[in-house]
């Protein structure tokens, strides 16, 4: 079966990019992409690139590209359900705030209702793929949805998580490890297949049942955190034994069964994904009445709490105890350097561990708006909103940030912080000019040779 009409529903980091580069690379496939959110989809469609809504390298090229020739973002759900012969889902799956597994299980209530809008539209036979990250065994679920309230056609379910990285979600999708198609129907997983060949290889593209596939991509965020989860965990050890982290993950990385990525340590990761992957683990494991399992993944988690409020505490610490009233900078508040979300980016929570103790934080961050910060804060609900905007100050020029503060710290590893003036910054700077550096980004014997007491993690 030749795949003519793709339909994605939801139109976030993955469902943006994804589909942008099936476009890009399957001229003859119409693909649209379809959203709830009205002022996400003009800005998709808007006819300067870079007000693109993610923020991606090298995105603004792909769209361009693709957009009005074969890609279209759309508001009309019902009509792109009705016209596809394939349904990408790549809606939110948050981790739930309510009700029975709150705080750990994945909601689905936005992928159930996705499935009941399809079997209410659809009048002709589809492919329904998940995109979005599922507990394993939701397949069995959708099915169920689809053909007790469809219209009698028929449905094919097909798992197709998506691995790419935010920062670097275009050079990943054009060059993916590996595709993962999870099914069951030969003909449907090759319909899917022949998408992707038209730029991967035939053999990184791995087929296996629903489940596994489902399950292996909660699995792959959690190898990947728990990697982070373990080197700053040995951080921490080597701040008390004088021995330094970068050292350790160097003579360990170059062993070739431990590999050399994934072992900088920092103040923490985040991300929409690791944490409520994880999390989601979690609770499965659980649910099985798989304690031992579901212990083991959650110390990943508690592991990296205890990171940002490790971090947090020393600058307060070191601030002789107390950072009331005291200006202390923040450079960076998105979760990854090259990406403008800040979804449980570690500097929310350093942030609001500060304010807590009466801080004034000033953050400059190169691509999140002033808006996102406060609305990050807002969300937390520690302090109210107008606190919140009475001690934070959202700025866009970093040496406005720096200037006159007590403190400067590192949250985010944008390139452009290490080609800062930082001579300049000291003049202007409380005396002694601390740097607390959360992603050991600057190099310490030229910062300390310019006078600063300068903190890096694991050191
Ligand atoms: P997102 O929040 O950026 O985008 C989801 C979009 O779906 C939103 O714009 C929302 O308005 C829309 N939506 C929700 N319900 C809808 C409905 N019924 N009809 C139409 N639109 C609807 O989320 P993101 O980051 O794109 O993640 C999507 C899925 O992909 C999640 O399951 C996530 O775990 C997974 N994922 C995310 C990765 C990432 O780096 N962000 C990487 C790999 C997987």
């Amino acid at each position: 079966m030749q795949i003519k009409k793709i339909t994605c529903i939801g139109a976030g980091y993955v469902g943006g990019p994804t589909m942008s580069v099936i476009a890009q690379k399957n001229p003859n496939v119409q693909v649209t992409v379809v959203d709830l959110n009205e002022a996400r989809i003009a800005a998709w469609n808007d006819a300067d690139l870079s007000k693109l809504p993610v923020y991606e390298p090298g995105l603004d090229g792909v769209v361009g590209e693709a957009r009005g020739r074969n890609l279209f973002f759309s508001t009309d759900v019902d009509k792109a359900i009705h016209e596809a012969d394939m349904i990408f889902i790549s809606v939110n799956t948050p981790t739930k705030t309510y009700g029975k597994g709150k705080g750990q299980a994945a909601d689905l209530k936005f992928i159930e209702l996705c499935a009941r809008q399809i079997a209410a539209v659809a009048k002709s036979d589809k492919i329904v793929v998940e995109k979005s990250t599922l507990p394993v065994r939701t397949a069995e679920a959708l099915k169920s949805i689809l053909d007790n309230t469809g219209n009698g056609v028929n449905f094919h379910i097909l798992s197709n998580p998506e691995f790419l990285a935010e920062g670097t979600a275009v050079t990943d999708l054009h060059n993916p490890d590996r595709v993962l198609i999870g099914g069951e129907d030969a003909d449907a997983i090759e319909a899917l297949v022949q998408v992707y060949e038209a730029w991967v290889p035939r053999d990184r593209i791995l087929t296996t049942n629903l489940w596994s596939s489902e399950l292996s991509k909660l699995v792959a965020n959690a190898f990947l955190a728990q990697r982070v989860s373990s080197i700053n965990s040995i951080s921490e050890l080597c701040e008390v034994t004088g021995a330094n982290v970068d050292e350790v993950s160097r003579a360990i990385g170059y062993d070739s069964r431990i590999g050399a990525k994934f072992l900088k340590a920092s103040v923490g990761f985040g991300g929409s994904c690791f944490q409520k992957d994880i999390l989601n683990l979690v609770y499965i494991a659980r649910s099985y009445n798989l304690k031992a399992v579901a212990d083991y993944w959650e110390q990943v988690i508690i592991l990296n709490d205890h990171q940002k409020v490790r971090f947090a505490e020393n600058i307060i610490k070191t601030l002789y105890n107390t950072v009331n009233g005291k200006n202390i900078a923040f450079l960076g508040w998105a979760f990854k350097k090259d990406t403008n979300d800040t979804r449980e980016s570690a500097a929310i929570y350093v942030a609001d561990h500060l304010l807590d103790e009466e801080a004034n934080v000033i953050v400059y961050d190169p691509k999140v708006p002033a808006e996102q910060i406060y609305r990050d804060l807002d969300y937390l609900g520690t302090r109210s909103p107008e606190e919140n905007r009475r001690l934070v100050k959202v700025v866009n020029d970093p040496y406005e940030a720096l200037a006159g503060v007590h403190a400067v710290a590192i949250l985010t590893e944008w390139e452009e912080f290490k080609s800062y003036d930082w001579e300049k910054i000291k003049e202007t700077m409380k005396k002694p000019s601390f740097v607390f550096d959360g992603r050991k980004l600057l190099n310490r014997s030229k910062i300390e040779g310019l006078g600063y007491v300068y903190y890096a993690i694991g050191e």
